[in-house]
């Protein structure tokens, strides 16, 4: 049983009734008005001193199979995980292949359905909502395909979603999927991102476009992170992402152009020096490379032992 409140006369109690409650605000754009269990976990997905974040996204098997530098994620990529903020990825890889022990915070890929080798606009929701909370996920995430043949259907598995989300405390990312044919300009972003956010997405993730992307990321009210897109030359990849976050993006979610490097952990890190640290592309390019040399010296050093 609790002791009893040490009674001491009121005069030597300290209420600080001159100093107003603090009542903490919050970090992240358009987030303000959400519950506590929704704002913490976007705070483990967002560094709350920067307000960005680094997101690992190892989620393409679910559309495409073992995509190049995702045959083995357990040799491959779970070294790569503790340098990430967050990782996006399917629930068969998280149960099958992520040690339980790493608390990094997971974004749950929701959507699937067809394969590369069919109409992609054509999912639905491809996860109970109910696994999500088993598996302790800090953010649900679906393709949305604006202007896709199947743009109702994904938009209505994305409402679904964060209603199902809202219930529970979980956060919602959509992501705005391009089809083969369709325009990848400012105009169409602007379009699908400020849908995702209209419609209750609490982050979208969208792809960068060299002219007017500063638009995209002013007229969507909830935070935007750069999806990678295809490998380019490492250069080209961080001038990319330094773009985009000079541009208002509050970070990346980038896969091949961080598994596909010759040196993913270098890459890794000179991302992160780009979103978290402002490294301009020229400086993180050096840390790239003085981190891809150290580390080839060390397993030469393994492969002597
Ligand atoms: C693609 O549909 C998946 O959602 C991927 O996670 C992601 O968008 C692709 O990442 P990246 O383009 O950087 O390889």
């Amino acid at each position: 049983m609790p002791e009893a409140d040490i009674v001491k006369p009121s005069k030597d109690k300290n209420y600080y009734e001159h100093i107003p409650m603090i009542s903490p605000g919050f970090f992240l754009r358009g987030a303000g008005s959400l519950d506590w269990g929704m704002k913490n976990r976007l705070a483990r997905i967002f560094n709350p001193t920067t307000g960005r974040t680094v997101m690992l996204a190892i989620d393409h098997g679910y559309f495409q199979g073992p995509t190049t530098g995702l045959e083995r994620i357990d040799l491959n990529i779970v070294p790569l995980m503790p340098l990430a903020d967050a990782l996006m990825l399917t629930r068969g890889i998280l149960r099958t292949t992520v040690p339980p022990a790493l608390t990094k915070p997971i974004v749950l890929r929701c959507s699937g359905g067809p394969s590369i080798l069919k109409e992609l606009s054509n999912e639905e929701l491809a996860v109970d909502i109910e696994d999500a909370v088993r598996l302790n996920v800090s953010a649900v995430t679906l393709q949305v395909f604006i202007g896709g043949e199947y743009e109702t259907r994904s938009v209505h598995n994305m409402t679904r979603l964060v209603d199902m989300g809202l219930r529970l405390g979980i956060p919602t990312m959509a992501v705005t999927a391009v089809g083969k044919a369709m325009t990848r300009d400012a105009q169409y972003f602007r379009l699908a991102c400020r849908i995702c956010a209209e419609l209750g997405a609490h982050i979208v993730k969208t792809y960068y476009v060299p002219e007017g992307f500063e638009t995209v990321t002013a007229s969507c009210p909830v935070p935007i992170v750069m999806a990678g897109g295809k490998k380019l030359p490492e250069l080209e990849a961080l001038t990319m992402a330094w773009n985009a976050i000079q541009q208002g993006a509050a970070g990346v979610d980038m896969g091949r152009n961080i598994f596909q490097s010759d040196a993913p952990e270098a890459m890794m890190q000179a991302i992160a020096g780009v979103v978290h640290k402002n490294l301009k592309p020229k400086e993180a390019l050096d840390l790239y490379e003085t981190v891809k040399a150290r580390e080839a010296q060390k397993s030469k050093a393994r492969g002597q032992a």
